[in-house]
């Protein structure tokens, strides 16, 4: 539907920037909303707890005029008894304070021509009910816009503990007035003290940082590219999620294409990174020069081993590997293929001869893998089958008397590639290689998927 109306936007030539596809989404599903809301009920009472909350003064005739200023109001108390989150189609959130208490301290000032007093009450509030609705848009930066949508209090039952001076207000009231007066006084002012409260969490929320630095080579922007949908059962966000080099910020040549999740309702949240940013990664690893390796000795030693027979006497032997273009990253269902184009580099000394060789070995492959993550005991564990689909080389050297030797090294390099390298690679990913839980949030019932175009990862979350 969203894809239709976008496209009828284009048309009209309006809105352009509604139509950008994610490299990244993320849909979190009403099971996610309810881990949400125990937390966030947590969150609540303490922020309930910390208002600082305005005076309330007014006059009101009873039999004379009777003015009033409710001052130090401090709510000692506060617990919530029932609550829930639910999604509002095209809206937001709902947050649904279904029943709560409270005790709120005050401090009355009272002028009456019989009373004149000022003393501390005690108000305790029950089946209180509040439901607010957030609007959670996008800012023109990409960064989420959240603002109150609608606020709505209801207080059932208020009583008020009170020494002798409130006491004769009490008496003024009809039996039980005082009551209600405070109850609808506090109803109408429950959310102007929520649309105060929520103005500090919209700027929370709109500082909210859309770029990460990852590592010392790249950083990624997961800004906003439209607006969050909401729908009652689940709600998506579509992200960039561009990576760039750190120092080298320039936008890639191509586009991310749409993806659509497949059914991910029986976990709070969904994961999906296409194949766009993953090889936006590739692009900014590349040209940040990051992706290269220096052979160990032992793995030159297999090359040599290879080339001249475990009789040569060869020193000072050097190799390494450096990509010659950024790997392109392709997904497909079970099947995730990256196409290297690298450059080896062979440099030793053969002893007897006093001669140094040096040779460059030109490589374009593609290896596959079928890929999974798992998790246990707090750990994140990759794991994964690799298959090489296909190596070429091309052996050069700046020498030219070693033209004789370019067919050996090639069979050497291609032996050592298909045979050592590919085993030890696929030793460590069928070993699987493992990552603590990061200490914010525990990843529960991880499920990964390799799909048409992108990854798909399904979780729980055990803490927040
Ligand atoms: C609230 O009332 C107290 C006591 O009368 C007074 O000291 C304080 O200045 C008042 N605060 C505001 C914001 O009016
Ligand atoms: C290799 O060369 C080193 C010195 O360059 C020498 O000490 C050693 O004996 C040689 N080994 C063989 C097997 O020729
Ligand atoms: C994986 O996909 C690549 C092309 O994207 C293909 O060449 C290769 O054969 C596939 N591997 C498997 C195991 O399907
Ligand atoms: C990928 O791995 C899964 C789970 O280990 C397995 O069921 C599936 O057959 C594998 N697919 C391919 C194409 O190897």
């Amino acid at each position: 539907m969203s894809k239709i109306s976008c496209f009828v936007l284009l048309v009209m030539g309006l809105a352009f920037s509604h139509c950008a596809n994610p490299g990244m989404q993320l849909r979190i599903s009403d099971k996610g909303l309810n881990h949400a809301n125990k937390v966030l009920k947590k969150v609540v009472e303490n922020q309930v707890k910390a208002l600082s909350l305005p005076n309330i003064s007014g006059e009101e005739d009873i039999k004379g005029k009777l003015t009033y200023e409710v001052s130090k109001i401090k709510v000692e108390e506060y617990q919530i008894i029932d609550s829930s989150l639910t999604f509002v189609p095209n809206v937001g959130v709902q947050m649904n304070i279904i029943n709560s208490k409270a005790i709120v301290d005050s401090t009355w000032s009272v002028k009456h021509w019989v009373i004149k007093a000022t003393e501390k009450t005690a108000i305790e509030i029950s089946g209180a009910s509040i439901v607010v609705v957030f609007k959670i848009s996008k800012t023109d930066t990409g960064s989420p816009l959240l603002s109150l949508h609608s606020c709505h209090a209801d207080i059932q039952k208020v009583s008020i503990k009170s020494n002798k001076a409130i006491k004769l207000m009490q008496e003024k009231f009809e039996k039980g007035k005082l009551e209600d007066y405070v109850r609808e006084l506090l109803n109408s002012k429950i959310c102007s003290a929520v649309t105060e409260e929520s103005k500090k969490w919209a700027d929370f929320v709109n500082a909210f940082p859309v770029q990460h630095e990852i590592d010392q080579y790249t950083e990624i922007d997961y800004q906003l590219v439209n607006p969050p949908v909401f729908t009652d059962r689940y709600a998506d966000v579509e992200m960039k999620g561009t990576f760039y080099a750190l120092n080298h910020r320039t936008e890639p040549a191509f586009a991310p294409k749409p993806f659509t999740f497949s059914d991910a309702k029986d976990f709070m949240l969904a994961c999906g990174v296409s194949d766009y940013a993953l090889n936006t990664l590739s692009e900014a690893y590349f040209s940040a020069n990051a992706l290269k390796i220096t052979f160990t000795e032992e793995q030159i030693n297999h090359v040599l081993k290879e080339l001249y027979g475990v009789s040569q006497n060869v020193s000072e032997a050097r190799g390494s590997l450096r990509a010659t273009k950024a790997p392109v990253v392709t997904l497909k269902p079970q099947n995730m293929t990256v196409e290297l184009a690298g450059q080896i580099k062979i440099a030793f000394k053969e002893a007897e001869k006093h001669t140094s060789s040096e040779f460059t070995v030109d490589i374009a492959s593609s290896i596959s893998a079928n890929m999974s993550i798992s998790e246990e005991n707090s750990k994140v564990t990759i794991t994964g089958d690799l298959t090489l689909n296909s190596l070429a080389l091309q052996v050069t050297s700046e020498d030219k008397t070693q033209a004789s030797k370019f067919a050996e090294v090639e069979k050497s390099v291609k032996s050592f590639i298909e045979t050592q390298f590919m085993a030890q690679l696929n030793g460590e990913l069928k070993h699987g290689i493992s990552f603590s839980n990061p200490n914010f949030i525990i990843l529960n019932n991880l499920h990964f998927y390799t799909h048409e175009g992108f990854i798909q990862i399904n979780t729980d979350i055990g803490r927040l």
